[in-house]
């Protein structure tokens, strides 16, 4: 991924990057940080950038053109448009979500503002994105630049190796980390607990979801309104499963999963919460050459007979957003019986998903996106 920071102290730019994990990065090739002075594209003898406000007041506004002209110089070293961020504490305050979708960007041009600001129709004609790292205000944008690129390079391929990255972070499901803890066992009379010694991975799991909510209702509750389970409910034979639990694993650390096979689920009333995610994954999901349920290990076999309302016939919804996956056929029969339940579907989705990885990646980033603004 190729970023251009737009700036009138590059140096400021180029010394942070180049240390730690982004100067490793550059080093690979993952990432590239170019920084342009938008000093040389004054139009002044003068080489200056700046003048006084319209208006009268205290402090310069800088001026359009410099700035016009260091986006068009990017756009025309690339060959295109990309999207132009610039840093503002007049705006929305950066989020992984946000993040992770700036990610996807071949390149992407920053744009940081001195003095009182640029002039604001420059901003209109060119910018794409207004992005604060804050609610405070920094004497200019190149600090916000280097929080965007820093975390931005975390989901470039490339830049962490295994260990440094987690496939997934809790802040992804707007939730603070779980506390962690190294050895010794007993430190300052204080231990371990003990549950993360048992060896005993689904209660560790459990146990650190646990933290993560009590931790973010403490510390973090406004992130809690973001917070949504996903409840993975799957039918067919064990190959939709298998891939309900694929696209789970890309939207959340913590997902919960129902097994519409069993007689038991089918008999009981569940009345799912509107800060639930419903991800319906139909027997289309599986594609061709799934395992049968015959030649897989699990016990529950999927009887085909039984009606999709038979089969739901104990599920509703409260506002709850869903997502469906499955055949053309499927879809539509599950919209219209789960519309009547009070869900609201933000995404029907096609087996294709599954051919390709970052089809599949790109799929859940979209569904998060749109869980987040759901409400
Ligand atoms: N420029 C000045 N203050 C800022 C902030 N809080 N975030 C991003 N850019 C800024």
């Amino acid at each position: 991924m190729n970023f251009y920071v737009l700036t009138l102290f590059p140096e400021m730019i180029q010394n942070a990057v180049e240390t730690s994990i982004t100067g490793r990065a550059i080093k690979s090739g993952s990432i590239s940080v170019d920084t342009v002075n938008i000093r040389d594209f004054s139009t002044r003898k003068t080489m200056r950038v700046d003048d006084y406000p319209y208006g009268g007041g205290a402090g310069m506004v800088m001026e359009p053109e410099p700035v016009f002209r260091a986006v068009k110089s990017v756009e025309g070293k690339i060959g295109g448009r990309p999207r132009v961020v610039y840093m503002t504490p007049q705006a929305q305050v950066l989020d992984q979500t946000k993040v992770e979708s700036l990610a996807q960007e071949k390149n992407l041009i920053i744009l940081c503002g001195h003095y009182e600001g640029i002039d604001e129709r420059v901003l209109q004609e060119t910018v794409t994105d207004y992005i604060s790292i804050g609610d405070y205000v920094l004497t200019g944008g190149e600090l916000g630049a280097l929080v965007l690129i820093d975390a931005v390079s975390r989901f470039v391929p490339g830049v962490l190796s295994n260990e440094e990255s987690s496939q997934f972070e809790s802040l992804q499901d707007n939730l603070l980390e779980y506390p962690q803890y190294t050895r010794p066992e007993i430190w300052h009379e204080m231990s371990v607990p003990s549950v993360l010694l048992s060896g005993d991975h689904l209660r560790i799991e459990k146990w650190r979801h646990e933290e993560s909510l009590k931790r973010t209702k403490e510390r973090r509750p406004d992130l809690l309104k973001n917070s949504y389970r996903v409840v993975c409910v799957s039918y067919g034979e064990p190959g939709a499963a298998e891939k309900g639990r694929a696209l789970t694993e890309c939207i959340t650390r913590y997902g919960e999963y129902m097994d519409y096979n069993r007689r038991k689920l089918q008999k009981t009333t569940f009345r799912m919460k509107p800060w639930n995610l419903l991800l319906m994954v139909m027997p289309g999901a599986a594609g061709e050459g799934s395992t049968s349920c015959r030649e897989a290990e699990t016990v529950v076999c999927y009887d085909p007979a039984l009606s999709f309302a038979e089969r739901f016939r104990g599920l509703y919804g409260s506002e709850t957003p869903a997502v469906l996956v499955g055949s053309r056929e499927e879809l539509a029969e599950a919209s219209s019986f789960l519309e009547a339940r009070k869900f609201r579907i933000i995404a029907r989705i096609s087996p294709a998903v599954f051919d390709e990885d970052t089809l599949l990646r790109n799929t859940a980033l979209d569904i998060r996106e749109k869980t987040l603004h759901f409400h």
